[in-house]
C-alpha cells in the first residue's frame, strides 16, 4: 500500500518539475520579427535565428532593400528560410528604397546576388501576400503589451515607414535590437557612418524618437568577433549543409574587411544581433544618449554616441560595446549543428 503511494508522490513529482522546467522555459521564449536586407551576415543571422525555435518564435522575416535591391534581399531571406528547414515562417517583401536619400547597394560587398560564395536559385516557396509594412502595423497593433521584439539587420525604412504611418504600434514593441552604428570603431561606408545607418538615416531618427526599448549592435563590438582560420573549420567539421553553406558564405564575405582594415578575420555583424538575443551574456555595453546625424556632408549617417556623458543628456539606448568572440562562434556552430 505505501510502497504504491511513495511511486504516486515520486510521479506526481517529478510531473510537477518538467512542466514547470516546460513553463520556465515557455516563459522565455520571445516573440521575434526579423527585418533584413540578405545580404550575406543576414542569412547567418536567418539560420541561427531558426535554428533555435526554443528560445525564439521568428513570427516573420521582412525584408528591405540595401545590401542589394529588393527583390534580391527578399529572394535569399527566402533561400535562407528554405536552407533552414523552416518554410512556415512567413518573408514579407518591403520598402524597395530609402526615405529620403538616394538608395545605395553594397554588391561590391555581397555581391550582385546579395549573397557570395555560395550558388543561389528560386526558393520553392515564395512571399507572402501583403506588404511588409503592412505586416508590421497589422502584427504589432494586435500584439498583446510590448510582447515582440524586433531584430533590425538592415536600414530601418520599413520599421520607420510603419511607425510614421501608425505611431501606436509601440504598445505591441517589446525591444528593437538594431544591427547599426559606430562609435569607437569607424565607420565601414565612410570614415564615421556604418552601411545600415547611411543606407537611410532618416528612417533610423524615426525609430530612435518613436521611444520604444532600443539596443544598438555596433561596429564597435561586430569588429571584435572576427572569424579566424580555426573558427571556420570549426564551422566545415559539422559536416552539414548549413556548415558548408555558412563557411563558403562567410570565406567570401569577410575578405574585403580582412583587405581594409588590415584584419587577421572578418565580422559577422548581423549574426551579432541574434547571438544577443539567445545569450546577452557574452556580450557588454551601456545605456547612452545617440543622435544619428542626417545632414548631408561628411558627417551623414553617423551615430553620435555619448559613451561618457558628456553632454548630460537622457540615456536612449543601450549601446552594446564587447564580446566574447569564441562564445559567438561556439553558439553560431553549435545552432549551425542542429540543421541539415
Ligand atoms: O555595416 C554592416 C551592415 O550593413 C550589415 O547589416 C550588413 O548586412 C549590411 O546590411
Ligand atoms: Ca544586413
Amino acid at each position: 500500500m505505501l510502497k504504491g503511494l511513495s511511486r504516486y508522490l515520486i510521479g506526481g513529482a517529478l510531473l510537477l518539475a518538467i512542466s514547470t522546467v516546460s513553463a520556465v522555459q515557455a516563459a522565455q521564449k520571445r516573440d521575434l520579427i526579423i527585418d533584413t536586407d540578405p545580404g550575406a551576415d543576414d542569412v547567418v543571422a536567418l539560420l541561427l535565428a531558426l535554428a533555435s525555435p526554443e528560445e525564439l518564435n521568428v513570427m516573420a522575416i521582412t525584408t528591405v532593400a540595401g545590401n542589394v535591391r529588393l527583390d534580391k534581399t527578399s529572394r535569399n531571406a527566402r533561400l535562407a528560410r528554405e536552407w533552414a528547414g523552416r518554410e512556415e515562417v512567413p518573408v514579407y517583401a518591403g520598402a524597395p528604397r530609402p526615405l529620403v536619400r538616394t538608395p545605395i547597394y553594397a554588391e561590391n560587398v555581397h555581391g550582385q546576388e546579395g549573397l557570395p560564395g555560395v550558388p543561389v536559385h528560386e526558393p520553392a516557396k515564395g512571399l507572402a501576400s501583403g506588404n511588409a509594412v503592412d505586416y508590421l502595423i497589422r502584427t504589432l497593433s494586435q500584439a498583446k503589451p510590448h510582447s515582440v521584439t524586433i531584430a533590425m539587420l538592415g536600414p530601418q525604412t520599413n520599421l520607420a515607414l510603419a511607425l510614421t504611418q501608425a505611431p501606436e504600434i509601440t504598445q505591441g514593441i517589446k525591444e528593437v535590437v538594431v544591427m547599426g552604428g559606430a562609435h569607437f570603431n569607424g565607420g565601414n561606408i565612410t570614415p564615421v557612418a556604418e552601411f545600415n545607418l547611411y543606407a537611410d538615416p532618416h528612417a533610423a531618427q524615426i525609430v530612435l524618437a518613436s521611444g520604444v526599448k532600443l539596443t544598438y549592435v555596433p561596429l564597435d563590438v561586430t569588429h571584435k568577433i572576427l572569424t579566424s582560420e580555426a573558427r571556420l573549420k570549426q564551422i566545415a567539421a559539422l559536416g552539414n549543409h548549413a556548415g558548408q553553406l555558412v563557411g563558403d558564405i562567410l570565406n567570401e564575405y569577410v575578405k574585403l574587411d580582412m583587405e581594409h582594415y588590415g584584419l587577421p578575420g572578418g565580422p559577422v555583424h548581423d549574426a551579432s544581433v541574434i547571438a544577443w538575443l539567445l545569450k546577452p551574456e557574452l556580450f557588454s555595453g551601456r545605456e547612452i544618449n545617440l543622435a544619428i546625424d542626417s545632414r548631408e556632408g561628411l558627417g551623414f549617417g553617423q551615430t553620435v554616441a555619448d559613451w561618457y556623458g558628456t553632454l548630460k543628456q537622457k540615456p536612449n539606448v543601450f549601446w552594446v560595446e564587447n564580446g566574447d568572440a569564441q562564445g559567438f562562434f561556439d553558439l553560431l556552430t553549435a545552432r549551425l549543428g542542429r540543421l541539415k
